[in-house]
């Protein structure tokens, strides 16, 4: 059944890439104010920084999807092929699976020996224990854990769990058991400010905001269950942007991902205070479009155009992308008005 869950979810967000909805997402309410004398040379421009113990020579990861099943084991050795040519971080699919059916840990264990010295993200849902984190961290000897919060889609998800309230003990022991960086992430309708504050009280290293507006499992689950279902929750939750704008402070490390399109989109979500930024559902389309090399090369070029777009704005390193002038339109600029934010 898990495996069989896996494939679904590979085929349901894959269809989802070709569809308008995700043409037009909250990143389009954020525009830069263009100043035309402001760039510098993009040779000045560095994007390497100091992230979760790491160096990162560019702030851009491949986020959490799949593994668990034959045909996903495929797929993770071609994502794991694609980030190392690329050199960038890779982040596993839950991992849960394996740990329970140990023959699908090879399906994981591939991102480890295609990747031998990238930064490796493993993967868990926040209900899994301390020995169970561990267990997954050493399977592909993880740089951090991803602890994943996804109620919306366990509420959607036919044979999803409902029972949420011991979430944030488990989140407590998991952050006091293991001995890499913890980031808590959504799966695609955000982490609130109450969320955000609260994940810093308990020391949680970084969050990973995973905002509305891409891959929506809403949508891939009730797809699953067939009818109509939970179709009316769709567009539940805030957007990256929204999610990165309420920050509060002091918040954990920030990561972003949900709805990331184009180097532009990343930009964008580096301006508004985020340290890197993750995509899942658009390179899962290249790489089950085009194979390990079609995916190379797109991150290849996203990475130049990461340099091209920093020497615009005048920001020889990634940091001083907060020092952009942006401009806060439509949806998001209600969303704020709402919110009390200015
Ligand atoms: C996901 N995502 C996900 N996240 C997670 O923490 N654990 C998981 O196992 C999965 N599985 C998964 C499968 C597939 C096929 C996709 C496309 C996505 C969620 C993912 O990491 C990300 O949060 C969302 O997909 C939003 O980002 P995009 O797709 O809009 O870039």
């Amino acid at each position: 059944m898990s495996s069989e869950r896996k494939d679904d979810h590979v085929r349901l967000a894959a269809a989802q890439q070709d569809e308008a909805r995700i043409a037009s997402n909250g990143f389009d309410d954020v525009a830069f104010v263009h100043h035309a004398l402001a760039g510098i040379d993009a040779e000045r421009v560095s994007l390497a920084g100091d992230l979760l113990g790491a160096r990162w020579s560019v702030p851009l990861y491949v986020n959490a999807m799949t593994g668990g099943s034959e045909s996903t084991g495929r797929i993770n050795r071609d994502l794991a092929i694609a980030a190392r040519e690329a050199g960038v971080p890779l982040a596993s699919g839950s991992m849960s699976v394996a740990l329970e059916n140990p023959a699908l840990a090879p399906t994981f264990r591939v991102l480890r020996e295609e990747h031998p010295d990238g930064f490796l993200f493993a993967n868990l849902g926040v209900e899994r224990t301390p020995d169970d984190a561990r267990r997954a961290i050493d399977l592909i000897e993880a740089n951090a854990l991803q602890v994943h919060v996804n109620s919306v889609q366990e509420t959607v998800m036919p044979e999803g769990r409902r029972a949420f309230s011991s979430w944030q003990r488990s989140l407590e022991s998991l952050v006091a058991a293991v001995d890499v960086p913890v980031v808590v992430k959504e799966v695609g309708f955000g982490l609130s400010a109450r969320t955000l504050a609260l994940l810093a009280d308990l020391g949680v290293a970084a969050a990973d905001v995973s905002g509305r507006g891409g891959t929506d499992f809403v949508r891939v689950e009730n797809a699953r269950r067939g009818g109509e279902g939970y179709a009316y929750l769709a567009g539940w939750g805030q957007s990256a942007v929204e999610c990165l704008i309420d920050a509060p402070a002091p918040a954990p490390v920030l990561l972003a991902s949900g709805g990331v399109r184009t180097p532009l989109d990343a930009v964008r979500a580096l301006a508004l205070g985020a340290r890197a930024v993750g995509v899942s559902g658009p390179f899962l389309k290249t790489v089950l479009d085009g194979g390990p090399e079609a995916l190379a090369s797109r991150l290849g070029e996203w990475t130049t155009h990461l340099t091209a777009l920093s020497a615009l704005l005048g920001a020889a390193a990634t940091s001083d992308l907060v020092r952009t002038d942006l401009v806060v339109t439509g949806d998001t600029a209600d969303f704020c008005r709402a919110r009390g934010i200015d």
